[in-house]
Formats: structure tokens, sequence, C-alpha cells
């Protein structure tokens, strides 16, 4: 292998410059030329490539989003689509992809991979903390932290106010936000998509809570959950069915994904980009590079996107324990 092409792609995430530089890094150390590949998928197929030297990743480990830029391609899920970036990686002269990115991301690279046998790896970069084979995600311990700083400024005002708060948080099938950031930032009950304990639950919770002595309470919802019901619906439902609380609903939306990259963030991006390249040159293919008990380790890419991750059962009783 002599030239590695890398590109971001879905929903960018704090980390993911961090995980380039170490990519064009790792290619300097070892004698490999690197292209950064602009937009994603779309940008493979518009021939948007440029050199990435140690010097043209300076000052970006800090930064968050991506300076390579995303995109979800449509046109990279037809087969014409990825003729034409598979043509482009060719002429100039590519023998390997590195994506950065989610489950969509990876989809696109094993479709590269089967239909022209084009070395591909992956590196796990989504606040979704969706992937299995990786204890983390680039992104997520950053995103994490945002909603937990967010939550403890709704905290001031709810408790001002004896105000209940429904609070809005990212992660589209995943609870991993909702219910870490839940357990974090002292929530009083979180809804997540991996279990439905049912609304008649959370009424039960937020009166005994009340009964306790709480004058004011938080609950994470997170966006993928399955009560059946928005987020303001719910607000309403509680309203009517619970007499005597002021009721609020903030959704913190597309906050979650700025921001400079924790140190978590960026130590896993560096790990991982420098895995990638040199799982690269032992010569894998079709696998994404993760963390596992604190190891760099490689998983097929349909391991990293099949099914849900089960709830961390453990956390659960965490939060009720810790709510009482
Ligand atoms: O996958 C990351 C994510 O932020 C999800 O949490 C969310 O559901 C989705 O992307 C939002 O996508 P978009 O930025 O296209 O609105």
């Amino acid at each position: 292998i002599k030239k590695i092409a890398v590109l971001t792609s879905g929903g960018d995430a704090p980390g993911m410059n961090a995980a380039i530089r170490a990519v064009a890094r790792s290619c300097a150390y070892y004698n490999l030329d690197c292209i950064g590949v602009y937009r994603g998928y779309q940008g493979l197929i518009e021939n948007d490539f440029e050199l990435l030297t140690a010097r043209s990743v300076r000052n970006v480990i800090n930064r968050g989003g991506t300076f390579l830029k995303s995109a979800r391609s449509k046109e990279f899920r037809t087969e014409e689509g990825r003729k034409k970036a598979y043509k482009n990686l060719q002429n100039s002269g590519i023998d390997a992809l590195i994506v950065i990115g989610g489950d969509g991301t990876f989809t696109g690279a094993m479709k590269l991979q089967e239909e022209y046998n084009f070395p591909v790896i992956g590196i796990p970069g989504t606040i979704d903390n969706d992937i299995n084979g990786t204890d983390y995600c680039i992104g997520y311990d950053t995103a994490l932290n945002t909603v937990v700083e967010a939550i403890d400024k709704i905290r001031d005002t709810a408790s001002s106010h004896n105000r209940l708060f429904l609070v809005e948080v990212m992660g589209r099938d995943a609870g991993d936000i909702a219910l870490n950031s839940g357990i974090g930032a002292g929530a009083e009950e979180i809804l997540i998509p991996e279990e439905d304990k049912g609304i008649e639950q959370m009424l039960f919770s937020l009166e005994r809570s009340r009964k306790s002595g709480k004058t004011s309470s938080i609950i994470v919802v997170a966006e993928g959950e399955k009560s059946g019901k928005n987020i303001f619906e719910l607000a309403e439902y509680i309203g009517e069915n619970l007499e005597g609380y002021d009721i609020r609903v903030s959704v913190l939306g597309h906050i979650q994904r700025g921001g400079a990259p924790s140190c978590f963030d960026r130590v896993l991006a560096s790990r991982l980009g420098v895995g990638a390249v040199e799982a690269l040159m032992r010569g894998e293919s079709n696998v994404m590079v993760g963390i596992t008990n604190r190891m760099v380790t490689s998983v097929d890419f349909e391991v990293a996107i099949k099914g849900q991750r089960p709830l961390d059962k453990e956390l659960r009783r965490v939060l009720n324990i810790t709510t009482i």
C-alpha cells in the first residue's frame, strides 16, 4: 500500500478532525501518501481530493466538526455512483480508503469492497455511540459533556421555578446519550429506545418523587424513544394526568454535535487513526477499528453495524437507585 485516502461521512462528530490528523500523520510516519476526500462519498464521486501532508493537519486536533466536511450522499447508494467513485480512486492511484463515520458510512464502504475488492477500513465517529465492536465512538464523550452542561443550566432555572423539564437529546435509535447524561446530570427519569417502560411508570415515579419532597425534576427523553408521542405530546400528557405541574420542554438539537472535542475523544481519535493505517498495512480490509477493553481491535463491518446494542442494565439500576 502506497497511497491512502480518508473521508468523513454522515453526521459530523467532535474528534473527527483529530482522527483525520492521526491518519495523515501516520501516513507521513510510514512514508505513505495521504489524500483527503472532501464531502464524504460525494467528494469521492466528484473527485474532490487534496493531498494531506503532516503539516496540512496542523491546528485541527482541537477543532469540532470536520474540516474535510461531511455529506450523506444519495448518489453513492447507486451502483453508478460507486462506479464513478471507484474510477476516481483508480485514476488517482489510491490503494485503500479509510472512512470515518457511523453505520451508513460503513455500509457504503462494504459495498465498495464487495463490488471492486477495494481495501477499506472504518473508524467509528458518531455521537450516537451505536456501533458494535467498540466501547466508544469518536464524538460521544464530547456530546455527553455538552448535554450534561446544558442540563445543569436547565436545572438552575427548573429549581428556581419548581418546574418539570423534559429535555430531548439525540442518539437516533440508541439511548446511550440519554441514559448516561441522565445519570450524570441527576435526571429524575429517562426515556430510551431500548426499553419501553410505559408512560404510566414515568407518572408513577414523578408522583413518588413529589411525595418524597422533590420540587423540580428533569426527564431526559431520547429522540428515538418508543412511547409513540413526541416530546411536546408527552409534556401535554403529563400535564393532563398529574395535577399542579408547571412543565417546560427543551430540545437540545444540533448543539450536541458541535464544540471542541474532549481530551477523551482526541485520544480515542488519535489511537483509531493510527490503528486504521496500521491495519491497512497489515493487509486488513472490510473491518472497523475500535477500542475494546482499552485495546485497539478490529471487527468486521457486518458485526459493527448489526442490530441494536442491548441496554446496559447496570446503568439503569444505578439510575433507579440514585433517583430515590
Ligand atoms: O447520527 C448523528 C445524529 O446527530 C443523530 O443523533 C440524529 O438523529 C441525526 O444525526 C440528525 O441528523 P441531521 O444532522 O441530518 O439532522
